[in-house]
């Protein structure tokens, strides 16, 4: 997805602007360019491919006035990757980086056209850059206000003009961050790339623009209307967003798992009460009238969603849709209906869109993320956060099993508030959630054995993952972080489905992962894929006495209630499909053509 970065202050601004850049590389992107301020002309240098070729056409502007610039990656939706395509785009003395889509650029282009201006790119982006130009009367921000007024769609933008002393920044429907340094202000679109300058952060609102002077921002609605700032201090180091001595940000986050989960629950539960601590901003009345849930996600936070299809049946009598975000229809009005969002980056466009459509009943609401502030927690009533730090690997790994335990936690305050649940039943599930930290550090300690047995099977060309019941939505977790990661075609299976189509692919070549801590019944699926020659790997309870009768290799995971057992094989899944990946010496923190975060549909 594309990232915006900008610098005003007393440093020069180009290195800034790709130590900054290259800290938004996780979000995904096909091409790169700057944008540098330098004596009242605005000096713009471009490049397909990584920051670091763009540091290559960099010709190292490096006078003492250059200490403004912007700067941005690409992630191509209108337009192909070209170096033409690339921000930053300009018109006259005005440069412009966007991220977010333009509505009505074709309608904008062909009036600006008609007044005589010249499209370079195939871009939505460059309208923006040319209407700021036709309204540029020496008030930066008045332009952008006024060609604001005229944009259909989502935005983020940093604008530079060469006779003006100040940036502007706007936002609507897409990230940007202002950072508060020394007599200078750091622009992003995500707080990570922020952290080695400064703790002291604003998150831009939907409709605010800001006058940006290096030792002050003016924050305004586009009608000029100033507005509050909220300074927030982000308490995560910036050691946080580095790698912190592994290889890989994918391996960092999977070890960081029993840290995030503790975190996730730090704070909401009280055994003592059998009962855990939500604001969901509903009263137990309301909460125990409810008839059903329905869940809109993608990708991981999807695969999240389908746990809780078992899960809020069983600990609260409560049936749950589960709805893709991109294929959400139109929800079917039934009160007595919780509307819940999950989405890691909170920005991902086509779980808010689809939100905001079925918010439109006017039903309540919930959301799950990570990340405070985030576009889904002002569209929802309430926000569960999950308290991961920031995930910088594309493929979810810690976010993921956090959102599992957000809706364990959620799921037991629901059974506790309609009476599914009873103190001492909801006390036994809050005992087990406070040891899981302690049991995924005991798979992490298998790591050497998952790492192995991937290593056998990097070679494979298709792979399977079966389980049932919870552990069906951690068979799809797997096969998508196979494909995410190690590029290898992987199909995730409910366990009694292999006969009604898939089995006719198993080989002597096909590697089948068997999540087997969940009942007996996966094991006469293990014997239909080993009557076909397929090597099993089982992932099984410790002491399982039988499935090593059945199973080619048999991983041990700490014995635990099912629903916990599941984020025991995702952290399994996680090492194997990292440790296939790196065998077969993949890019896994930047895999091709995805993005961490996609703000378009
Ligand atoms: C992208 C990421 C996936 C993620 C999905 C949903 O496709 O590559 O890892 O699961 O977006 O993201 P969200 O932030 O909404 O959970």
């Amino acid at each position: 997805m594309c990232g915006i970065v900008a610098y005003i202050g007393d440093e020069l601004a180009g290195p800034i602007l790709f130590d900054t850049l290259k800290r938004l590389e996780y979000r995904g992107y096909d091409s790169a360019g700057v944008a540098i301020k330098s004596d009242e002309k605005i000096e713009v240098f471009k490049s397909v491919g990584r920051i670091a070729d763009l540091e290559k056409v960099y010709t190292g502007l490096g006078c003492p006035g250059d200490c403004m610039g912007i700067g941005h990656t690409r992630w191509a939706t209108h337009g192909k990757p070209s170096d033409k395509n690339a921000h930053p785009h300009t018109s006259g003395e005005i440069a412009i980086v966007h991220n977010g889509i333009i509505e009505n650029y074709l309608d904008l282009r062909d009036l600006l056209m008609e007044m005589g201006y010249e499209f370079l790119s195939e871009t939505d982006s460059e309208v923006l850059a040319h209407l700021i130009h036709f309204y540029y009367k020496g008030d930066l921000f008045e332009a952008v206000c006024k060609a604001l007024e005229r944009v259909e769609g989502s935005y983020a933008i940093a604008v530079l003009a060469a006779s003006s002393p100040y940036l502007v920044c706007a936002r609507k429907d897409s990230p940007l961050v202002l950072g508060k340094g020394e007599n200078a202000i750091y622009v992003a679109s995500d707080v990570p790339a922020l952290l080695p300058y400064t703790k002291d952060v604003i998150r831009m609102r939907d409709g605010e623009i800001s006058r940006v002077y290096a030792d002050r921002v003016e924050m305004m609605d586009l009608a000029g209307m100033p507005q509050p700032i909220q300074m927030e201090r982000i308490t995560w180091d910036a050691d946080a967003a580095e790698r912190g001595g592994y290889p890989h940000f994918m391996l960092k986050e999977i070890h960081e798992q029993p840290r995030a989960i503790r975190e996730t629950v730090a704070g909401r539960i009280s055994e003592i009460d059998g009962d855990v601590r939500l604001d969901l901003g509903m009263s137990d009345e309301e909460l125990e009238a409810l008839e059903r849930v329905v869940i809109i996600a993608c990708g991981t936070s999807y695969h999240a969603g389908l746990l809780a299809k078992y899960l809020f049946a069983r600990a609260a009598g409560l049936p749950v849709d589960v709805e893709v975000a991109s294929e959400f229809q139109q929800l079917q009005v039934r009160p007595r209906t919780l509307l819940l969002g999950i989405t890691q980056s909170g920005e991902t466009a086509d779980t808010l869109l689809a939100l905001k459509k079925a918010k439109t009943c006017g039903l309540p609401s919930l959301a799950i993320t990570n990340v405070v502030g985030s576009t889904v927690t002002e569209l929802v009533g309430s926000t569960i956060y999950t308290r991961c730090g920031p995930e910088i690997g594309v493929a979810a790994t810690k976010t993921f099993t956090a959102q599992l335990v957000a809706l364990i936690l959620l799921s037991i305050r629901l059974g506790r508030a309609r009476g599914h649940l009873t103190p001492d039943q909801a006390r036994k599930m809050l005992i087990e959630l406070t040891r899981l930290p302690g049991l995924v550090q005991r798979v992490l300690e298998k790591r050497e054995t998952l790492r192995e047995i991937a290593e056998t099977y990097a070679g494979a060309g298709c792979y399977f993952f079966i389980g049932r019941d919870y552990l069906y939505p951690i068979s799809l977790e797997g096969a998508l972080k196979m494909k995410e990661i190690a590029y290898i075609p992987s199909e995730g299976y409910a366990g009694g489905e292999l006969k009604h189509g898939p089995l006719a692919l198993i080989t002597e070549k096909t590697p089948v992962v068997a999540l087997a801590t969940c009942g007996k019944k996966i094991q006469s699926n293990i014997k239909e894929v080993r009557a076909r020659g397929a090597d099993v790997i089982a992932l099984a309870t410790e002491g399982d006495p039988d499935i090593g009768k059945v199973a080619s290799v048999v991983i041990e995971l700490p014995e635990t209630r099912p629903v916990f057992s599941a984020v025991l094989a995702t952290v399994a899944v996680q090492l194997m499909a990292y440790y296939t990946a790196n065998k077969l010496g993949l890019p896994i923190d930047k895999p091709r053509n995805l993005a961490k975060c996609v703000t378009v549909e």
